[in-house]
């Protein structure tokens, strides 16, 4: 595995592959990994040739009172792991590489409307600055194909949008939420969480299923579902910011037209914000019913 630390070199190294013919896969990361990102690596190698990875903690998505500073940095640890799965390519910029001349004068790249709801609302501006990174990543890597996790539903489907709207030549791939055995979805900041909390935290995964079976079993008043799965997370000591059942493609209300239902939920337990999510796939020839597998 080499590891680069600027644009122009990994781009040189990446060249002289693409010249041999080799196809690229990139994941994007902000490291800490754990296995829901080794995951997404697997999924890469299955993909193509040649596997890149980033890790970046990218300071224009975080705001002004979020975990930027306390972030979990573990670049020893993290080049071990991707090294043992078969990466070929690290790419660990500077935040003076990515914003050589600051953040505030760098151009930006926004996704309106799927940018502004759920975490949009509550972390103003975060998706400004995942789709600015992503995009930037993608112009120096250049992969035909790129993979995220599905626990990030709202953000994969910004970048989705993002690619599919700046005819982006590239594959988005999502792969499904990787989790602990007691369905706690793997996130970087549940490193954060004090062993009581670490015990409460699967109850978020575990409302949202019992949220996702009653709708398959053909409950429709949804405003009444959301509110009564909030009073539960109450219950179970975390502070919700949102807990909404929206289309999967539109991320807003379900319509007639909805196929997938997503369920999002975010909450809050002491001062870490979990997030994650349960999707349905309604069958159009049958009733609500097929599940999802995540
Ligand atoms: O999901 C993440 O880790 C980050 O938002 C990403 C996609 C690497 C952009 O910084």
């Amino acid at each position: 595995m080499k590891t680069y630390s600027t644009a122009a070199s990994l781009r040189a190294a990446l060249l002289a592959a693409k010249r041999a013919g080799k196809s690229v896969a990139f994941v994007p990361t902000m490291g800490n990994l754990h296995d829901g990102h080794l995951q997404l690596v697997r999924r890469a190698r299955q993909l193509a040739d040649v596997v890149v990875v980033s890790i970046f903690v990218n300071p224009l998505q975080f705001g002004a009172n979020e975990d930027l500073s306390t972030y979990p940095r573990t670049i020893a640890a993290d080049k071990e792991k991707l090294f043992a799965e078969g990466t070929q390519f690290l790419f660990l910029p500077t935040v003076e590489e990515i914003y050589p001349e600051g953040m505030a004068v760098h151009t930006k790249v926004a996704v309106p409307a799927l940018s502004e709801t759920h975490c949009g609302a509550s972390r103003p501006g975060h998706f400004d600055g995942v789709s600015t990174i992503v995009s930037k990543l993608f112009n120096i890597v250049q992969p035909e194909y790129a993979v995220f996790g599905q626990k990030d539903f709202q953000q994969l489907s910004i970048i989705r949008k993002m690619v599919s709207d700046l005819c982006m030549p590239i594959t988005i791939v999502g792969v499904a939420t990787a989790r602990a055995d007691d369905g706690l979805a793997l996130s970087s900041r549940n490193g954060y969480l004090n062993d009581r909390q670490r015990n409460q935290a699967p109850a978020l995964h575990k409302i949202l299923r019992e949220c996702r079976d009653a709708i398959a079993c053909g409950y429709d008043s949804y405003s009444d579902l959301e509110l009564h799965a909030q009073a539960k997370l109450r219950a179970r000591g975390f502070e919700p910011d949102y807990f909404s059942i929206c289309d999967a493609r539109t991320l807003r209300e379900i319509t007639l037209d909805t196929e997938e239902i997503v369920i999002l939920a975010a909450a809050k337990l002491g001062g870490t914000r979990l997030i994650d999510n349960v999707t349905l796939n309604v069958n159009p020839s049958s009733d609500w019913g097929m599940l999802a597998a995540n």
